[in-house]
């Protein structure tokens, strides 16, 4: 019996019949977000020995210090999709406006807009704590060769053709989905390549760990605030363990491995949430609905929302479904 696991690459090659509206042009930009993600964890892993720990000295458009990791991840992943002309637009978390991407290479063919946040949880750069890089793929709905518009990216998630995160963590892995299942890809770096180590990802039956930051407690709704007394009350299965990185993908990705609810409501500090809709929420609750998870803004299906811009934030409850619906049910309960 051959047991060798299969690299990414072989995974993406052997499984491109598969993905939605296929023509090669998916694979590539996979291939592409590979090769980006290899550069960047390059450079994480000795970020204490070149100087790239800290700020870069500016500010991005939501008014958050850019540490100089989120600027090199940045250049790094639009750098990959722009050479291969894989792309005709993308969103990032560190650019203000969407970038056209012009493919003269190909008569500007290419048919797909990439949303991201290059570097997430970059405040925990400095402590050499767990980060990682979320991305988000749509079909373009403007007609093919004309140059991208707006609308191209305010598509509600359920239109995703593909998400993924990488995990820069104790090991680094690519985890995404094309709609049929999530697959985990670590990273050997002796030899360079991501190998399938993670197949067909399920959330567990059961959750019990909650992840959120206590510390803005006095600001959470109330119904968020009777949530965290009932996750730590001594009744049933709980009372639940607390986990909280700070990382959005090393708590999702714990949570998806051992069970739990990640939670970033809004509160009077964040009047709308914290995290971004278009390339933080929406990927992670497409990623979690393939693993049998939810993802909700208390309210609705955080894949069904009509987003209005591209930075917009949103509350964000996301994991096993009874503990999504358990806390659905406290903000409906006034
Ligand atoms: P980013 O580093 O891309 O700005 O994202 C940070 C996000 C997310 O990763 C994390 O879960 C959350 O911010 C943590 O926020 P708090 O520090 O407010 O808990
Ligand atoms: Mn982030
Ligand atoms: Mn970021």
């Amino acid at each position: 019996m051959n047991t060798r696991k299969p690299t990414l690459g072989e995974f993406i090659i052997e499984n491109q019949a598969s993905f939605s509206y296929s023509s090669g042009e998916l694979s590539r930009l996979l291939n592409a977000i590979r090769l980006a993600a290899k550069v960047v964890n390059h450079e994480v892993n000795k970020a204490g020995l070149v100087d790239l720990f800290g700020s870069s000295g500016d500010v991005n458009v939501q008014g958050e210090q850019q540490q100089k990791l989120d600027v090199f991840a940045n250049t790094t992943f639009i750098q990959a999709l722009k050479n291969r002309n894989i792309v005709c637009g993308i969103v990032s978390e560190e650019d203000d406006d969407f970038i056209k991407v012009d493919c003269i290479d190909n008569n500007n063919s290419s048919k797909y807009v990439v949303l991201m946040d290059p570097l997430d949880g970059s405040s925990n750069i400095d402590v050499n704590v767990s980060v990682g890089t979320v991305f988000s793929i749509y079909r373009r709905i403007t007609p093919i060769g004309s140059p991208v518009e707006m609308e191209d990216f305010l598509q509600p998630g359920i239109n995703q053709v593909a998400a993924g995160y990488v995990i820069y963590g104790t090991s680094t892995m690519i985890v995404f989905t094309t709609g049929d299942g999530v697959n985990g890809f670590t990273l050997n770096p002796a030899i360079g390549s991501f190998y399938l180590s993670h197949p067909d990802m399920k959330f567990p039956e059961t959750g019990s760990i909650y992840s959120v930051n206590e510390g803005n407690y006095t600001h959470f709704p109330v119904g968020v605030k009777k949530y965290i007394k009932y996750c730590q009350m001594d009744e049933g299965d709980r009372p639940y363990t607390s986990r909280y990185i700070g990382s959005l993908v090393s708590d999702f990705h714990r949570n998806m491995i051992k069970g739990g609810i990640y939670i970033y409501p809004n509160s009077t500090i964040h009047q709308d949430g914290k995290l971004r809709l278009l390339y933080e929420c929406n990927p992670v609750a497409f990623i979690a609905e393939q693993a049998g998870a939810k993802a909700s803004n208390g309210y609705q299906r955080i894949l069904e929302l009509k987003p209005k811009e591209i930075h917009e934030r949103v509350p964000f409850y996301c994991g096993n479904t009874a503990m999504v619906e358990k806390l659905e049910s406290f903000l409906l309960d006034k």
